[in-house]
């Protein structure tokens, strides 16, 4: 929606339901006479929302965790599995007609099982991400987060924790993205973590578009500083990078991690729920702020 239409919103409902395209900002805020009281976000990321600005207006946030969980990490397999086999060139090849036919040495890709998978926030959809790869795919987990879960997890899918970023960067095969889009992890993958990754590996981002430098990850794809990426999320959404859209060894979609039926109404579900508490005048179940 644009500006107007949210500070009509704002002005006009006693809720107001955002999604990750509703930039509810400080001015969106400053709508007056403020009649919402309550903004439940659809989604689990809530950074499209200014909290400071809500909370000084009085306004109770919502967020729509654990329903998305396991569409999130199943997305972001999808995409770890694509760009190491060449899915999607492959598609391109055949639907372009250009296939030829089986050589031996034909868009040969690169071998995920047994591989390393070092994680970047391992919270509830970094574990999910991490029980694929560990049960379906007998990679060794590695992660780094500043809150890690207790040692019964770890023991668990036998995931390890690193002391830094760096040293997750740097011993990974793939690497996936699982943090929050706070303003501390804008560009948390710049330049120099590209080239603390190893030559052979792979990026794969179903956070948000602005963790990763999306010009620095198109110039170390460009330069072969890592093999290739995996995207759902890009900085200025719709729009991508043009150098990416060039690129074979990108796999691109359009922000589907939570894109599945039954996601999108379990989802749909919890926005109401906690809108239900609130009116009723109880704590919402998943209050942000
Ligand atoms: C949602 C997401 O589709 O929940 C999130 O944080 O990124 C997506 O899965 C989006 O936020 C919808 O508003």
């Amino acid at each position: 929606m644009t500006p107007e239409a949210l500070k009509e919103a704002f002005t006009s409902a006693d809720a107001v339901f955002p999604t990750v395209t509703d930039r509810i900002d400080a001015e969106v805020l400053s709508a007056e006479p403020l009649r919402a009281r309550l903004i439940g976000n659809f989604g689990v990321g809530f950074n499209n929302i200014d909290v400071e600005a809500a909370k000084a207006r009085d306004l109770v946030v919502t967020n729509t965790p654990d329903v998305l969980t396991d569409a999130t990490a199943d997305l972001a397999m999808t995409l770890l599995l694509s760009v190491a086999r060449r899915s999607g060139e492959g598609e391109r090849h055949v639907r372009s007609g250009s296939w030829t036919g089986w050589r031996p040495t034909h868009m040969m890709g690169t071998q995920v099982t047994g591989k390393v998978l070092g994680l970047i926030g391992f919270g509830r959809i970094g574990q999910a991400m991490a029980r694929r790869a560990r049960w379906g795919f007998d990679m060794q987990i590695l992660f780094f987060d500043p809150y890690p879960p207790g040692d019964d997890v770890l023991r668990d899918l036998g995931a390890e924790a690193r002391g830094s970023i760096e040293a997750v960067l740097e011993a990974s095969d793939f690497v996936s993205l699982h943090c929050p889009a706070t303003p501390e992890n804008r560009h948390l993958i710049s330049a120099e973590r590209l080239r603390q990754m190893k030559s052979g590996a792979f990026l794969i981002n179903t956070a948000r578009g602005d963790v990763v430098d999306e010009s620095a990850l198109n110039d170390a794809l460009e330069k072969k500083v890592i093999a290739g990426a995996g995207l759902d999320v890009f900085e200025q959404e719709p729009s991508v990078l043009p150098g990416l859209l060039d690129r074979e060894n990108v796999v691109l979609l359009p922000h589907l991690g939570s894109a599945t039926r039954e996601t999108r109404v379990a989802m749909g579900l919890k926005v109401l729920e906690n809108a239900k508490a609130f009116f009723d005048g109880a704590e919402p179940p998943n209050r942000v702020a």
